[in-house]
């Protein structure tokens, strides 16, 4: 009896505790959900209670600015960042975040036993359907040095989706190697840069590699590169490298999404054909049964057209030489029938010389020389005026006739290569075919286009 009192009394107890119990649990999870975007944060970087974190509306809609300092006097740090309706995005910008933090704990704090201090604070930039958000990180040390690095993201505003240089360029292969010599250019411009970084490290880090073009925004109709070059000397005060360039001069590199209505007097792709380098090659006394062939093969390796200074008598022999050399594209000149010096000749005796070297060539052909090169270089006005087509010397001797020793031409070219240049070598000898790859090898490596006489003399 007494027993079934106590049961009787103590059954609603237990249940309005197991009620309550259910009903906090509930609201728990209710509150977790909720609030589930901004425990995120809480959870990653308020763990250690070290911190206070601040949360504020900014202008842009969407966009959030979270600010955590820290309130423990051991680590000293005020980290600002963004955090949008995109959640990808926003795990991206913590976990940079977290690492920022973390290395800097490791590296100063816990190595060096430096005091220091980390700021990271960020701008936004809007630019058509797009914003650049542009991280700034700010370590301080040793009370006077500070190392700064950035860090961004380029998104569409509407989907949040990250775009890279790669989106931005319209061919993005041969517009990315333009891109890319402009930046390395302009810094190794900067002599002060040089001595400072060391042109291996700039050319190392602006060299056409993705990874080396993921820092940048676009400000101002002006798209700036980052290059976080330095960072780790721990001998001063280190910046990052910054190479602006106005979007208008990069329109027609640029996917239409990109481009800006600005107009630009000039842009990258009419400075490239401006500053290009050229050189002609030529090729006299041929063509050669043997060594013509040979140059001919290495001329197509290195995708080289050659401008090539025939003599009757060898076209004559070699008809089906010179017809090869027509048909892999190169320009076909008259050097005289008898390799004579004209200067000695009679006006009677130049025209046989030039004429019947002209029908030979038109027979092996079907057309005639384009240009024309006297032997020895021996020529006057009078003897030029007797020529329809252009006369053309040269400007860089290899004196490969002389010398016939295959390792004699480079070093020869090399001495007096210069831009718009016109090469002398000789399709006779074994030495100069011998000796041409390198010479291939070595202009290519310097930028030059290798061009034929006549497209030299067109655009010069
Ligand atoms: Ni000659």
């Amino acid at each position: 009896m007494i027993n079934k009192l106590i049961k009787n009394k103590r059954g609603p107890w237990l249940e309005i505790i197991l009620i309550c119990t259910i009903v906090f649990l509930i609201s728990l999870i209710v509150y977790f959900t909720l609030t589930s975007n901004n425990t995120k944060f809480f959870n990653v970087l308020s763990a250690s209670k070290e911190s206070t974190i601040e949360i504020q509306n900014t202008e842009f809609d969407g966009i959030k600015m979270i600010t955590e300092t820290s309130i423990s006097n051991k680590m000293s740090y005020k980290l600002s960042y963004p955090e949008t309706k995109f959640e990808d995005l926003n795990n991206n910008i913590i976990k940079y975040i977290s690492d920022s933090k973390s290395l800097y704990t490791s590296k100063f704090y816990e190595k060096e036993k430096k005091k220091g201090h980390l700021n990271i604070h960020f701008n936004i930039y809007p630019y058509k359907n797009y914003y650049s958000i542009v991280l700034t990180k700010v370590v301080t040390y040793d009370f006077s040095k500070y190392d700064v690095e950035y860090h961004t993201y380029f998104i569409e505003k509407d989907s949040g989706n990250n775009i890279s240089l790669k989106n931005i360029l319209t061919d993005n292969v041969s517009h990315f190697t333009l891109l890319s010599n402009y930046v390395q250019n302009t810094l190794l411009k900067s002599k002060d840069l040089v001595n400072r970084i060391g042109k291996e490290i700039i050319v190392n880090s602006t060299n056409p590699i993705w990874e080396n073009y993921n820092c940048f925004s676009i400000i101002n109709d002006q798209l700036n590169m980052y290059f976080n070059i330095g960072e780790t000397n721990p001998t001063g005060t280190v910046t990052p490298t910054t190479v602006k360039v106005n979007v208008p001069y990069l329109n027609p590199i640029l996917n239409a999404a990109f481009q800006t209505e600005k107009k630009s007097k000039n842009d990258i792709l009419s400075d490239q054909k401006k500053n290009r380098k050229r050189v002609a090659l030529t090729f006299d006394d041929g063509p050669h049964q043997t060594v013509t062939k040979q140059i001919l093969n290495l001329l197509d390796k290195y995708d080289a057209k050659a401008t090539f200074f025939v003599v009757g008598t060898q076209v004559k022999k070699n008809k089906e030489v010179l017809k090869e050399v027509k048909n892999r594209g190169h320009e076909i000149g008259n050097h005289t029938l008898n390799h004579k010096k004209l200067t000695k000749l009679t006006v009677k005796q130049i025209e046989y010389e030039i004429n019947s070297t002209n029908n030979l060539i038109k027979e092996a052909i079907g057309e005639e020389a384009t240009v024309m090169r006297p032997p020895y270089g021996a020529t006057n006005k009078k003897i030029n005026q007797m020529i329809k087509v252009p006369v053309v010397l040269w400007t860089v001797d290899t004196l490969d006739w002389k010398y016939k020793d295959a390792k004699k031409l480079l070093p020869m070219v090399k001495k007096n290569i210069h831009n718009n240049g016109i090469i002398l070598m000789h399709d006779i000898h074994q030495s100069t075919a011998d000796g041409l790859e390198s010479v291939l090898a070595y202009l290519k490596e310097e930028g030059y286009e290798f061009v034929t006489v006549s497209e030299l003399l067109a655009k010069k």
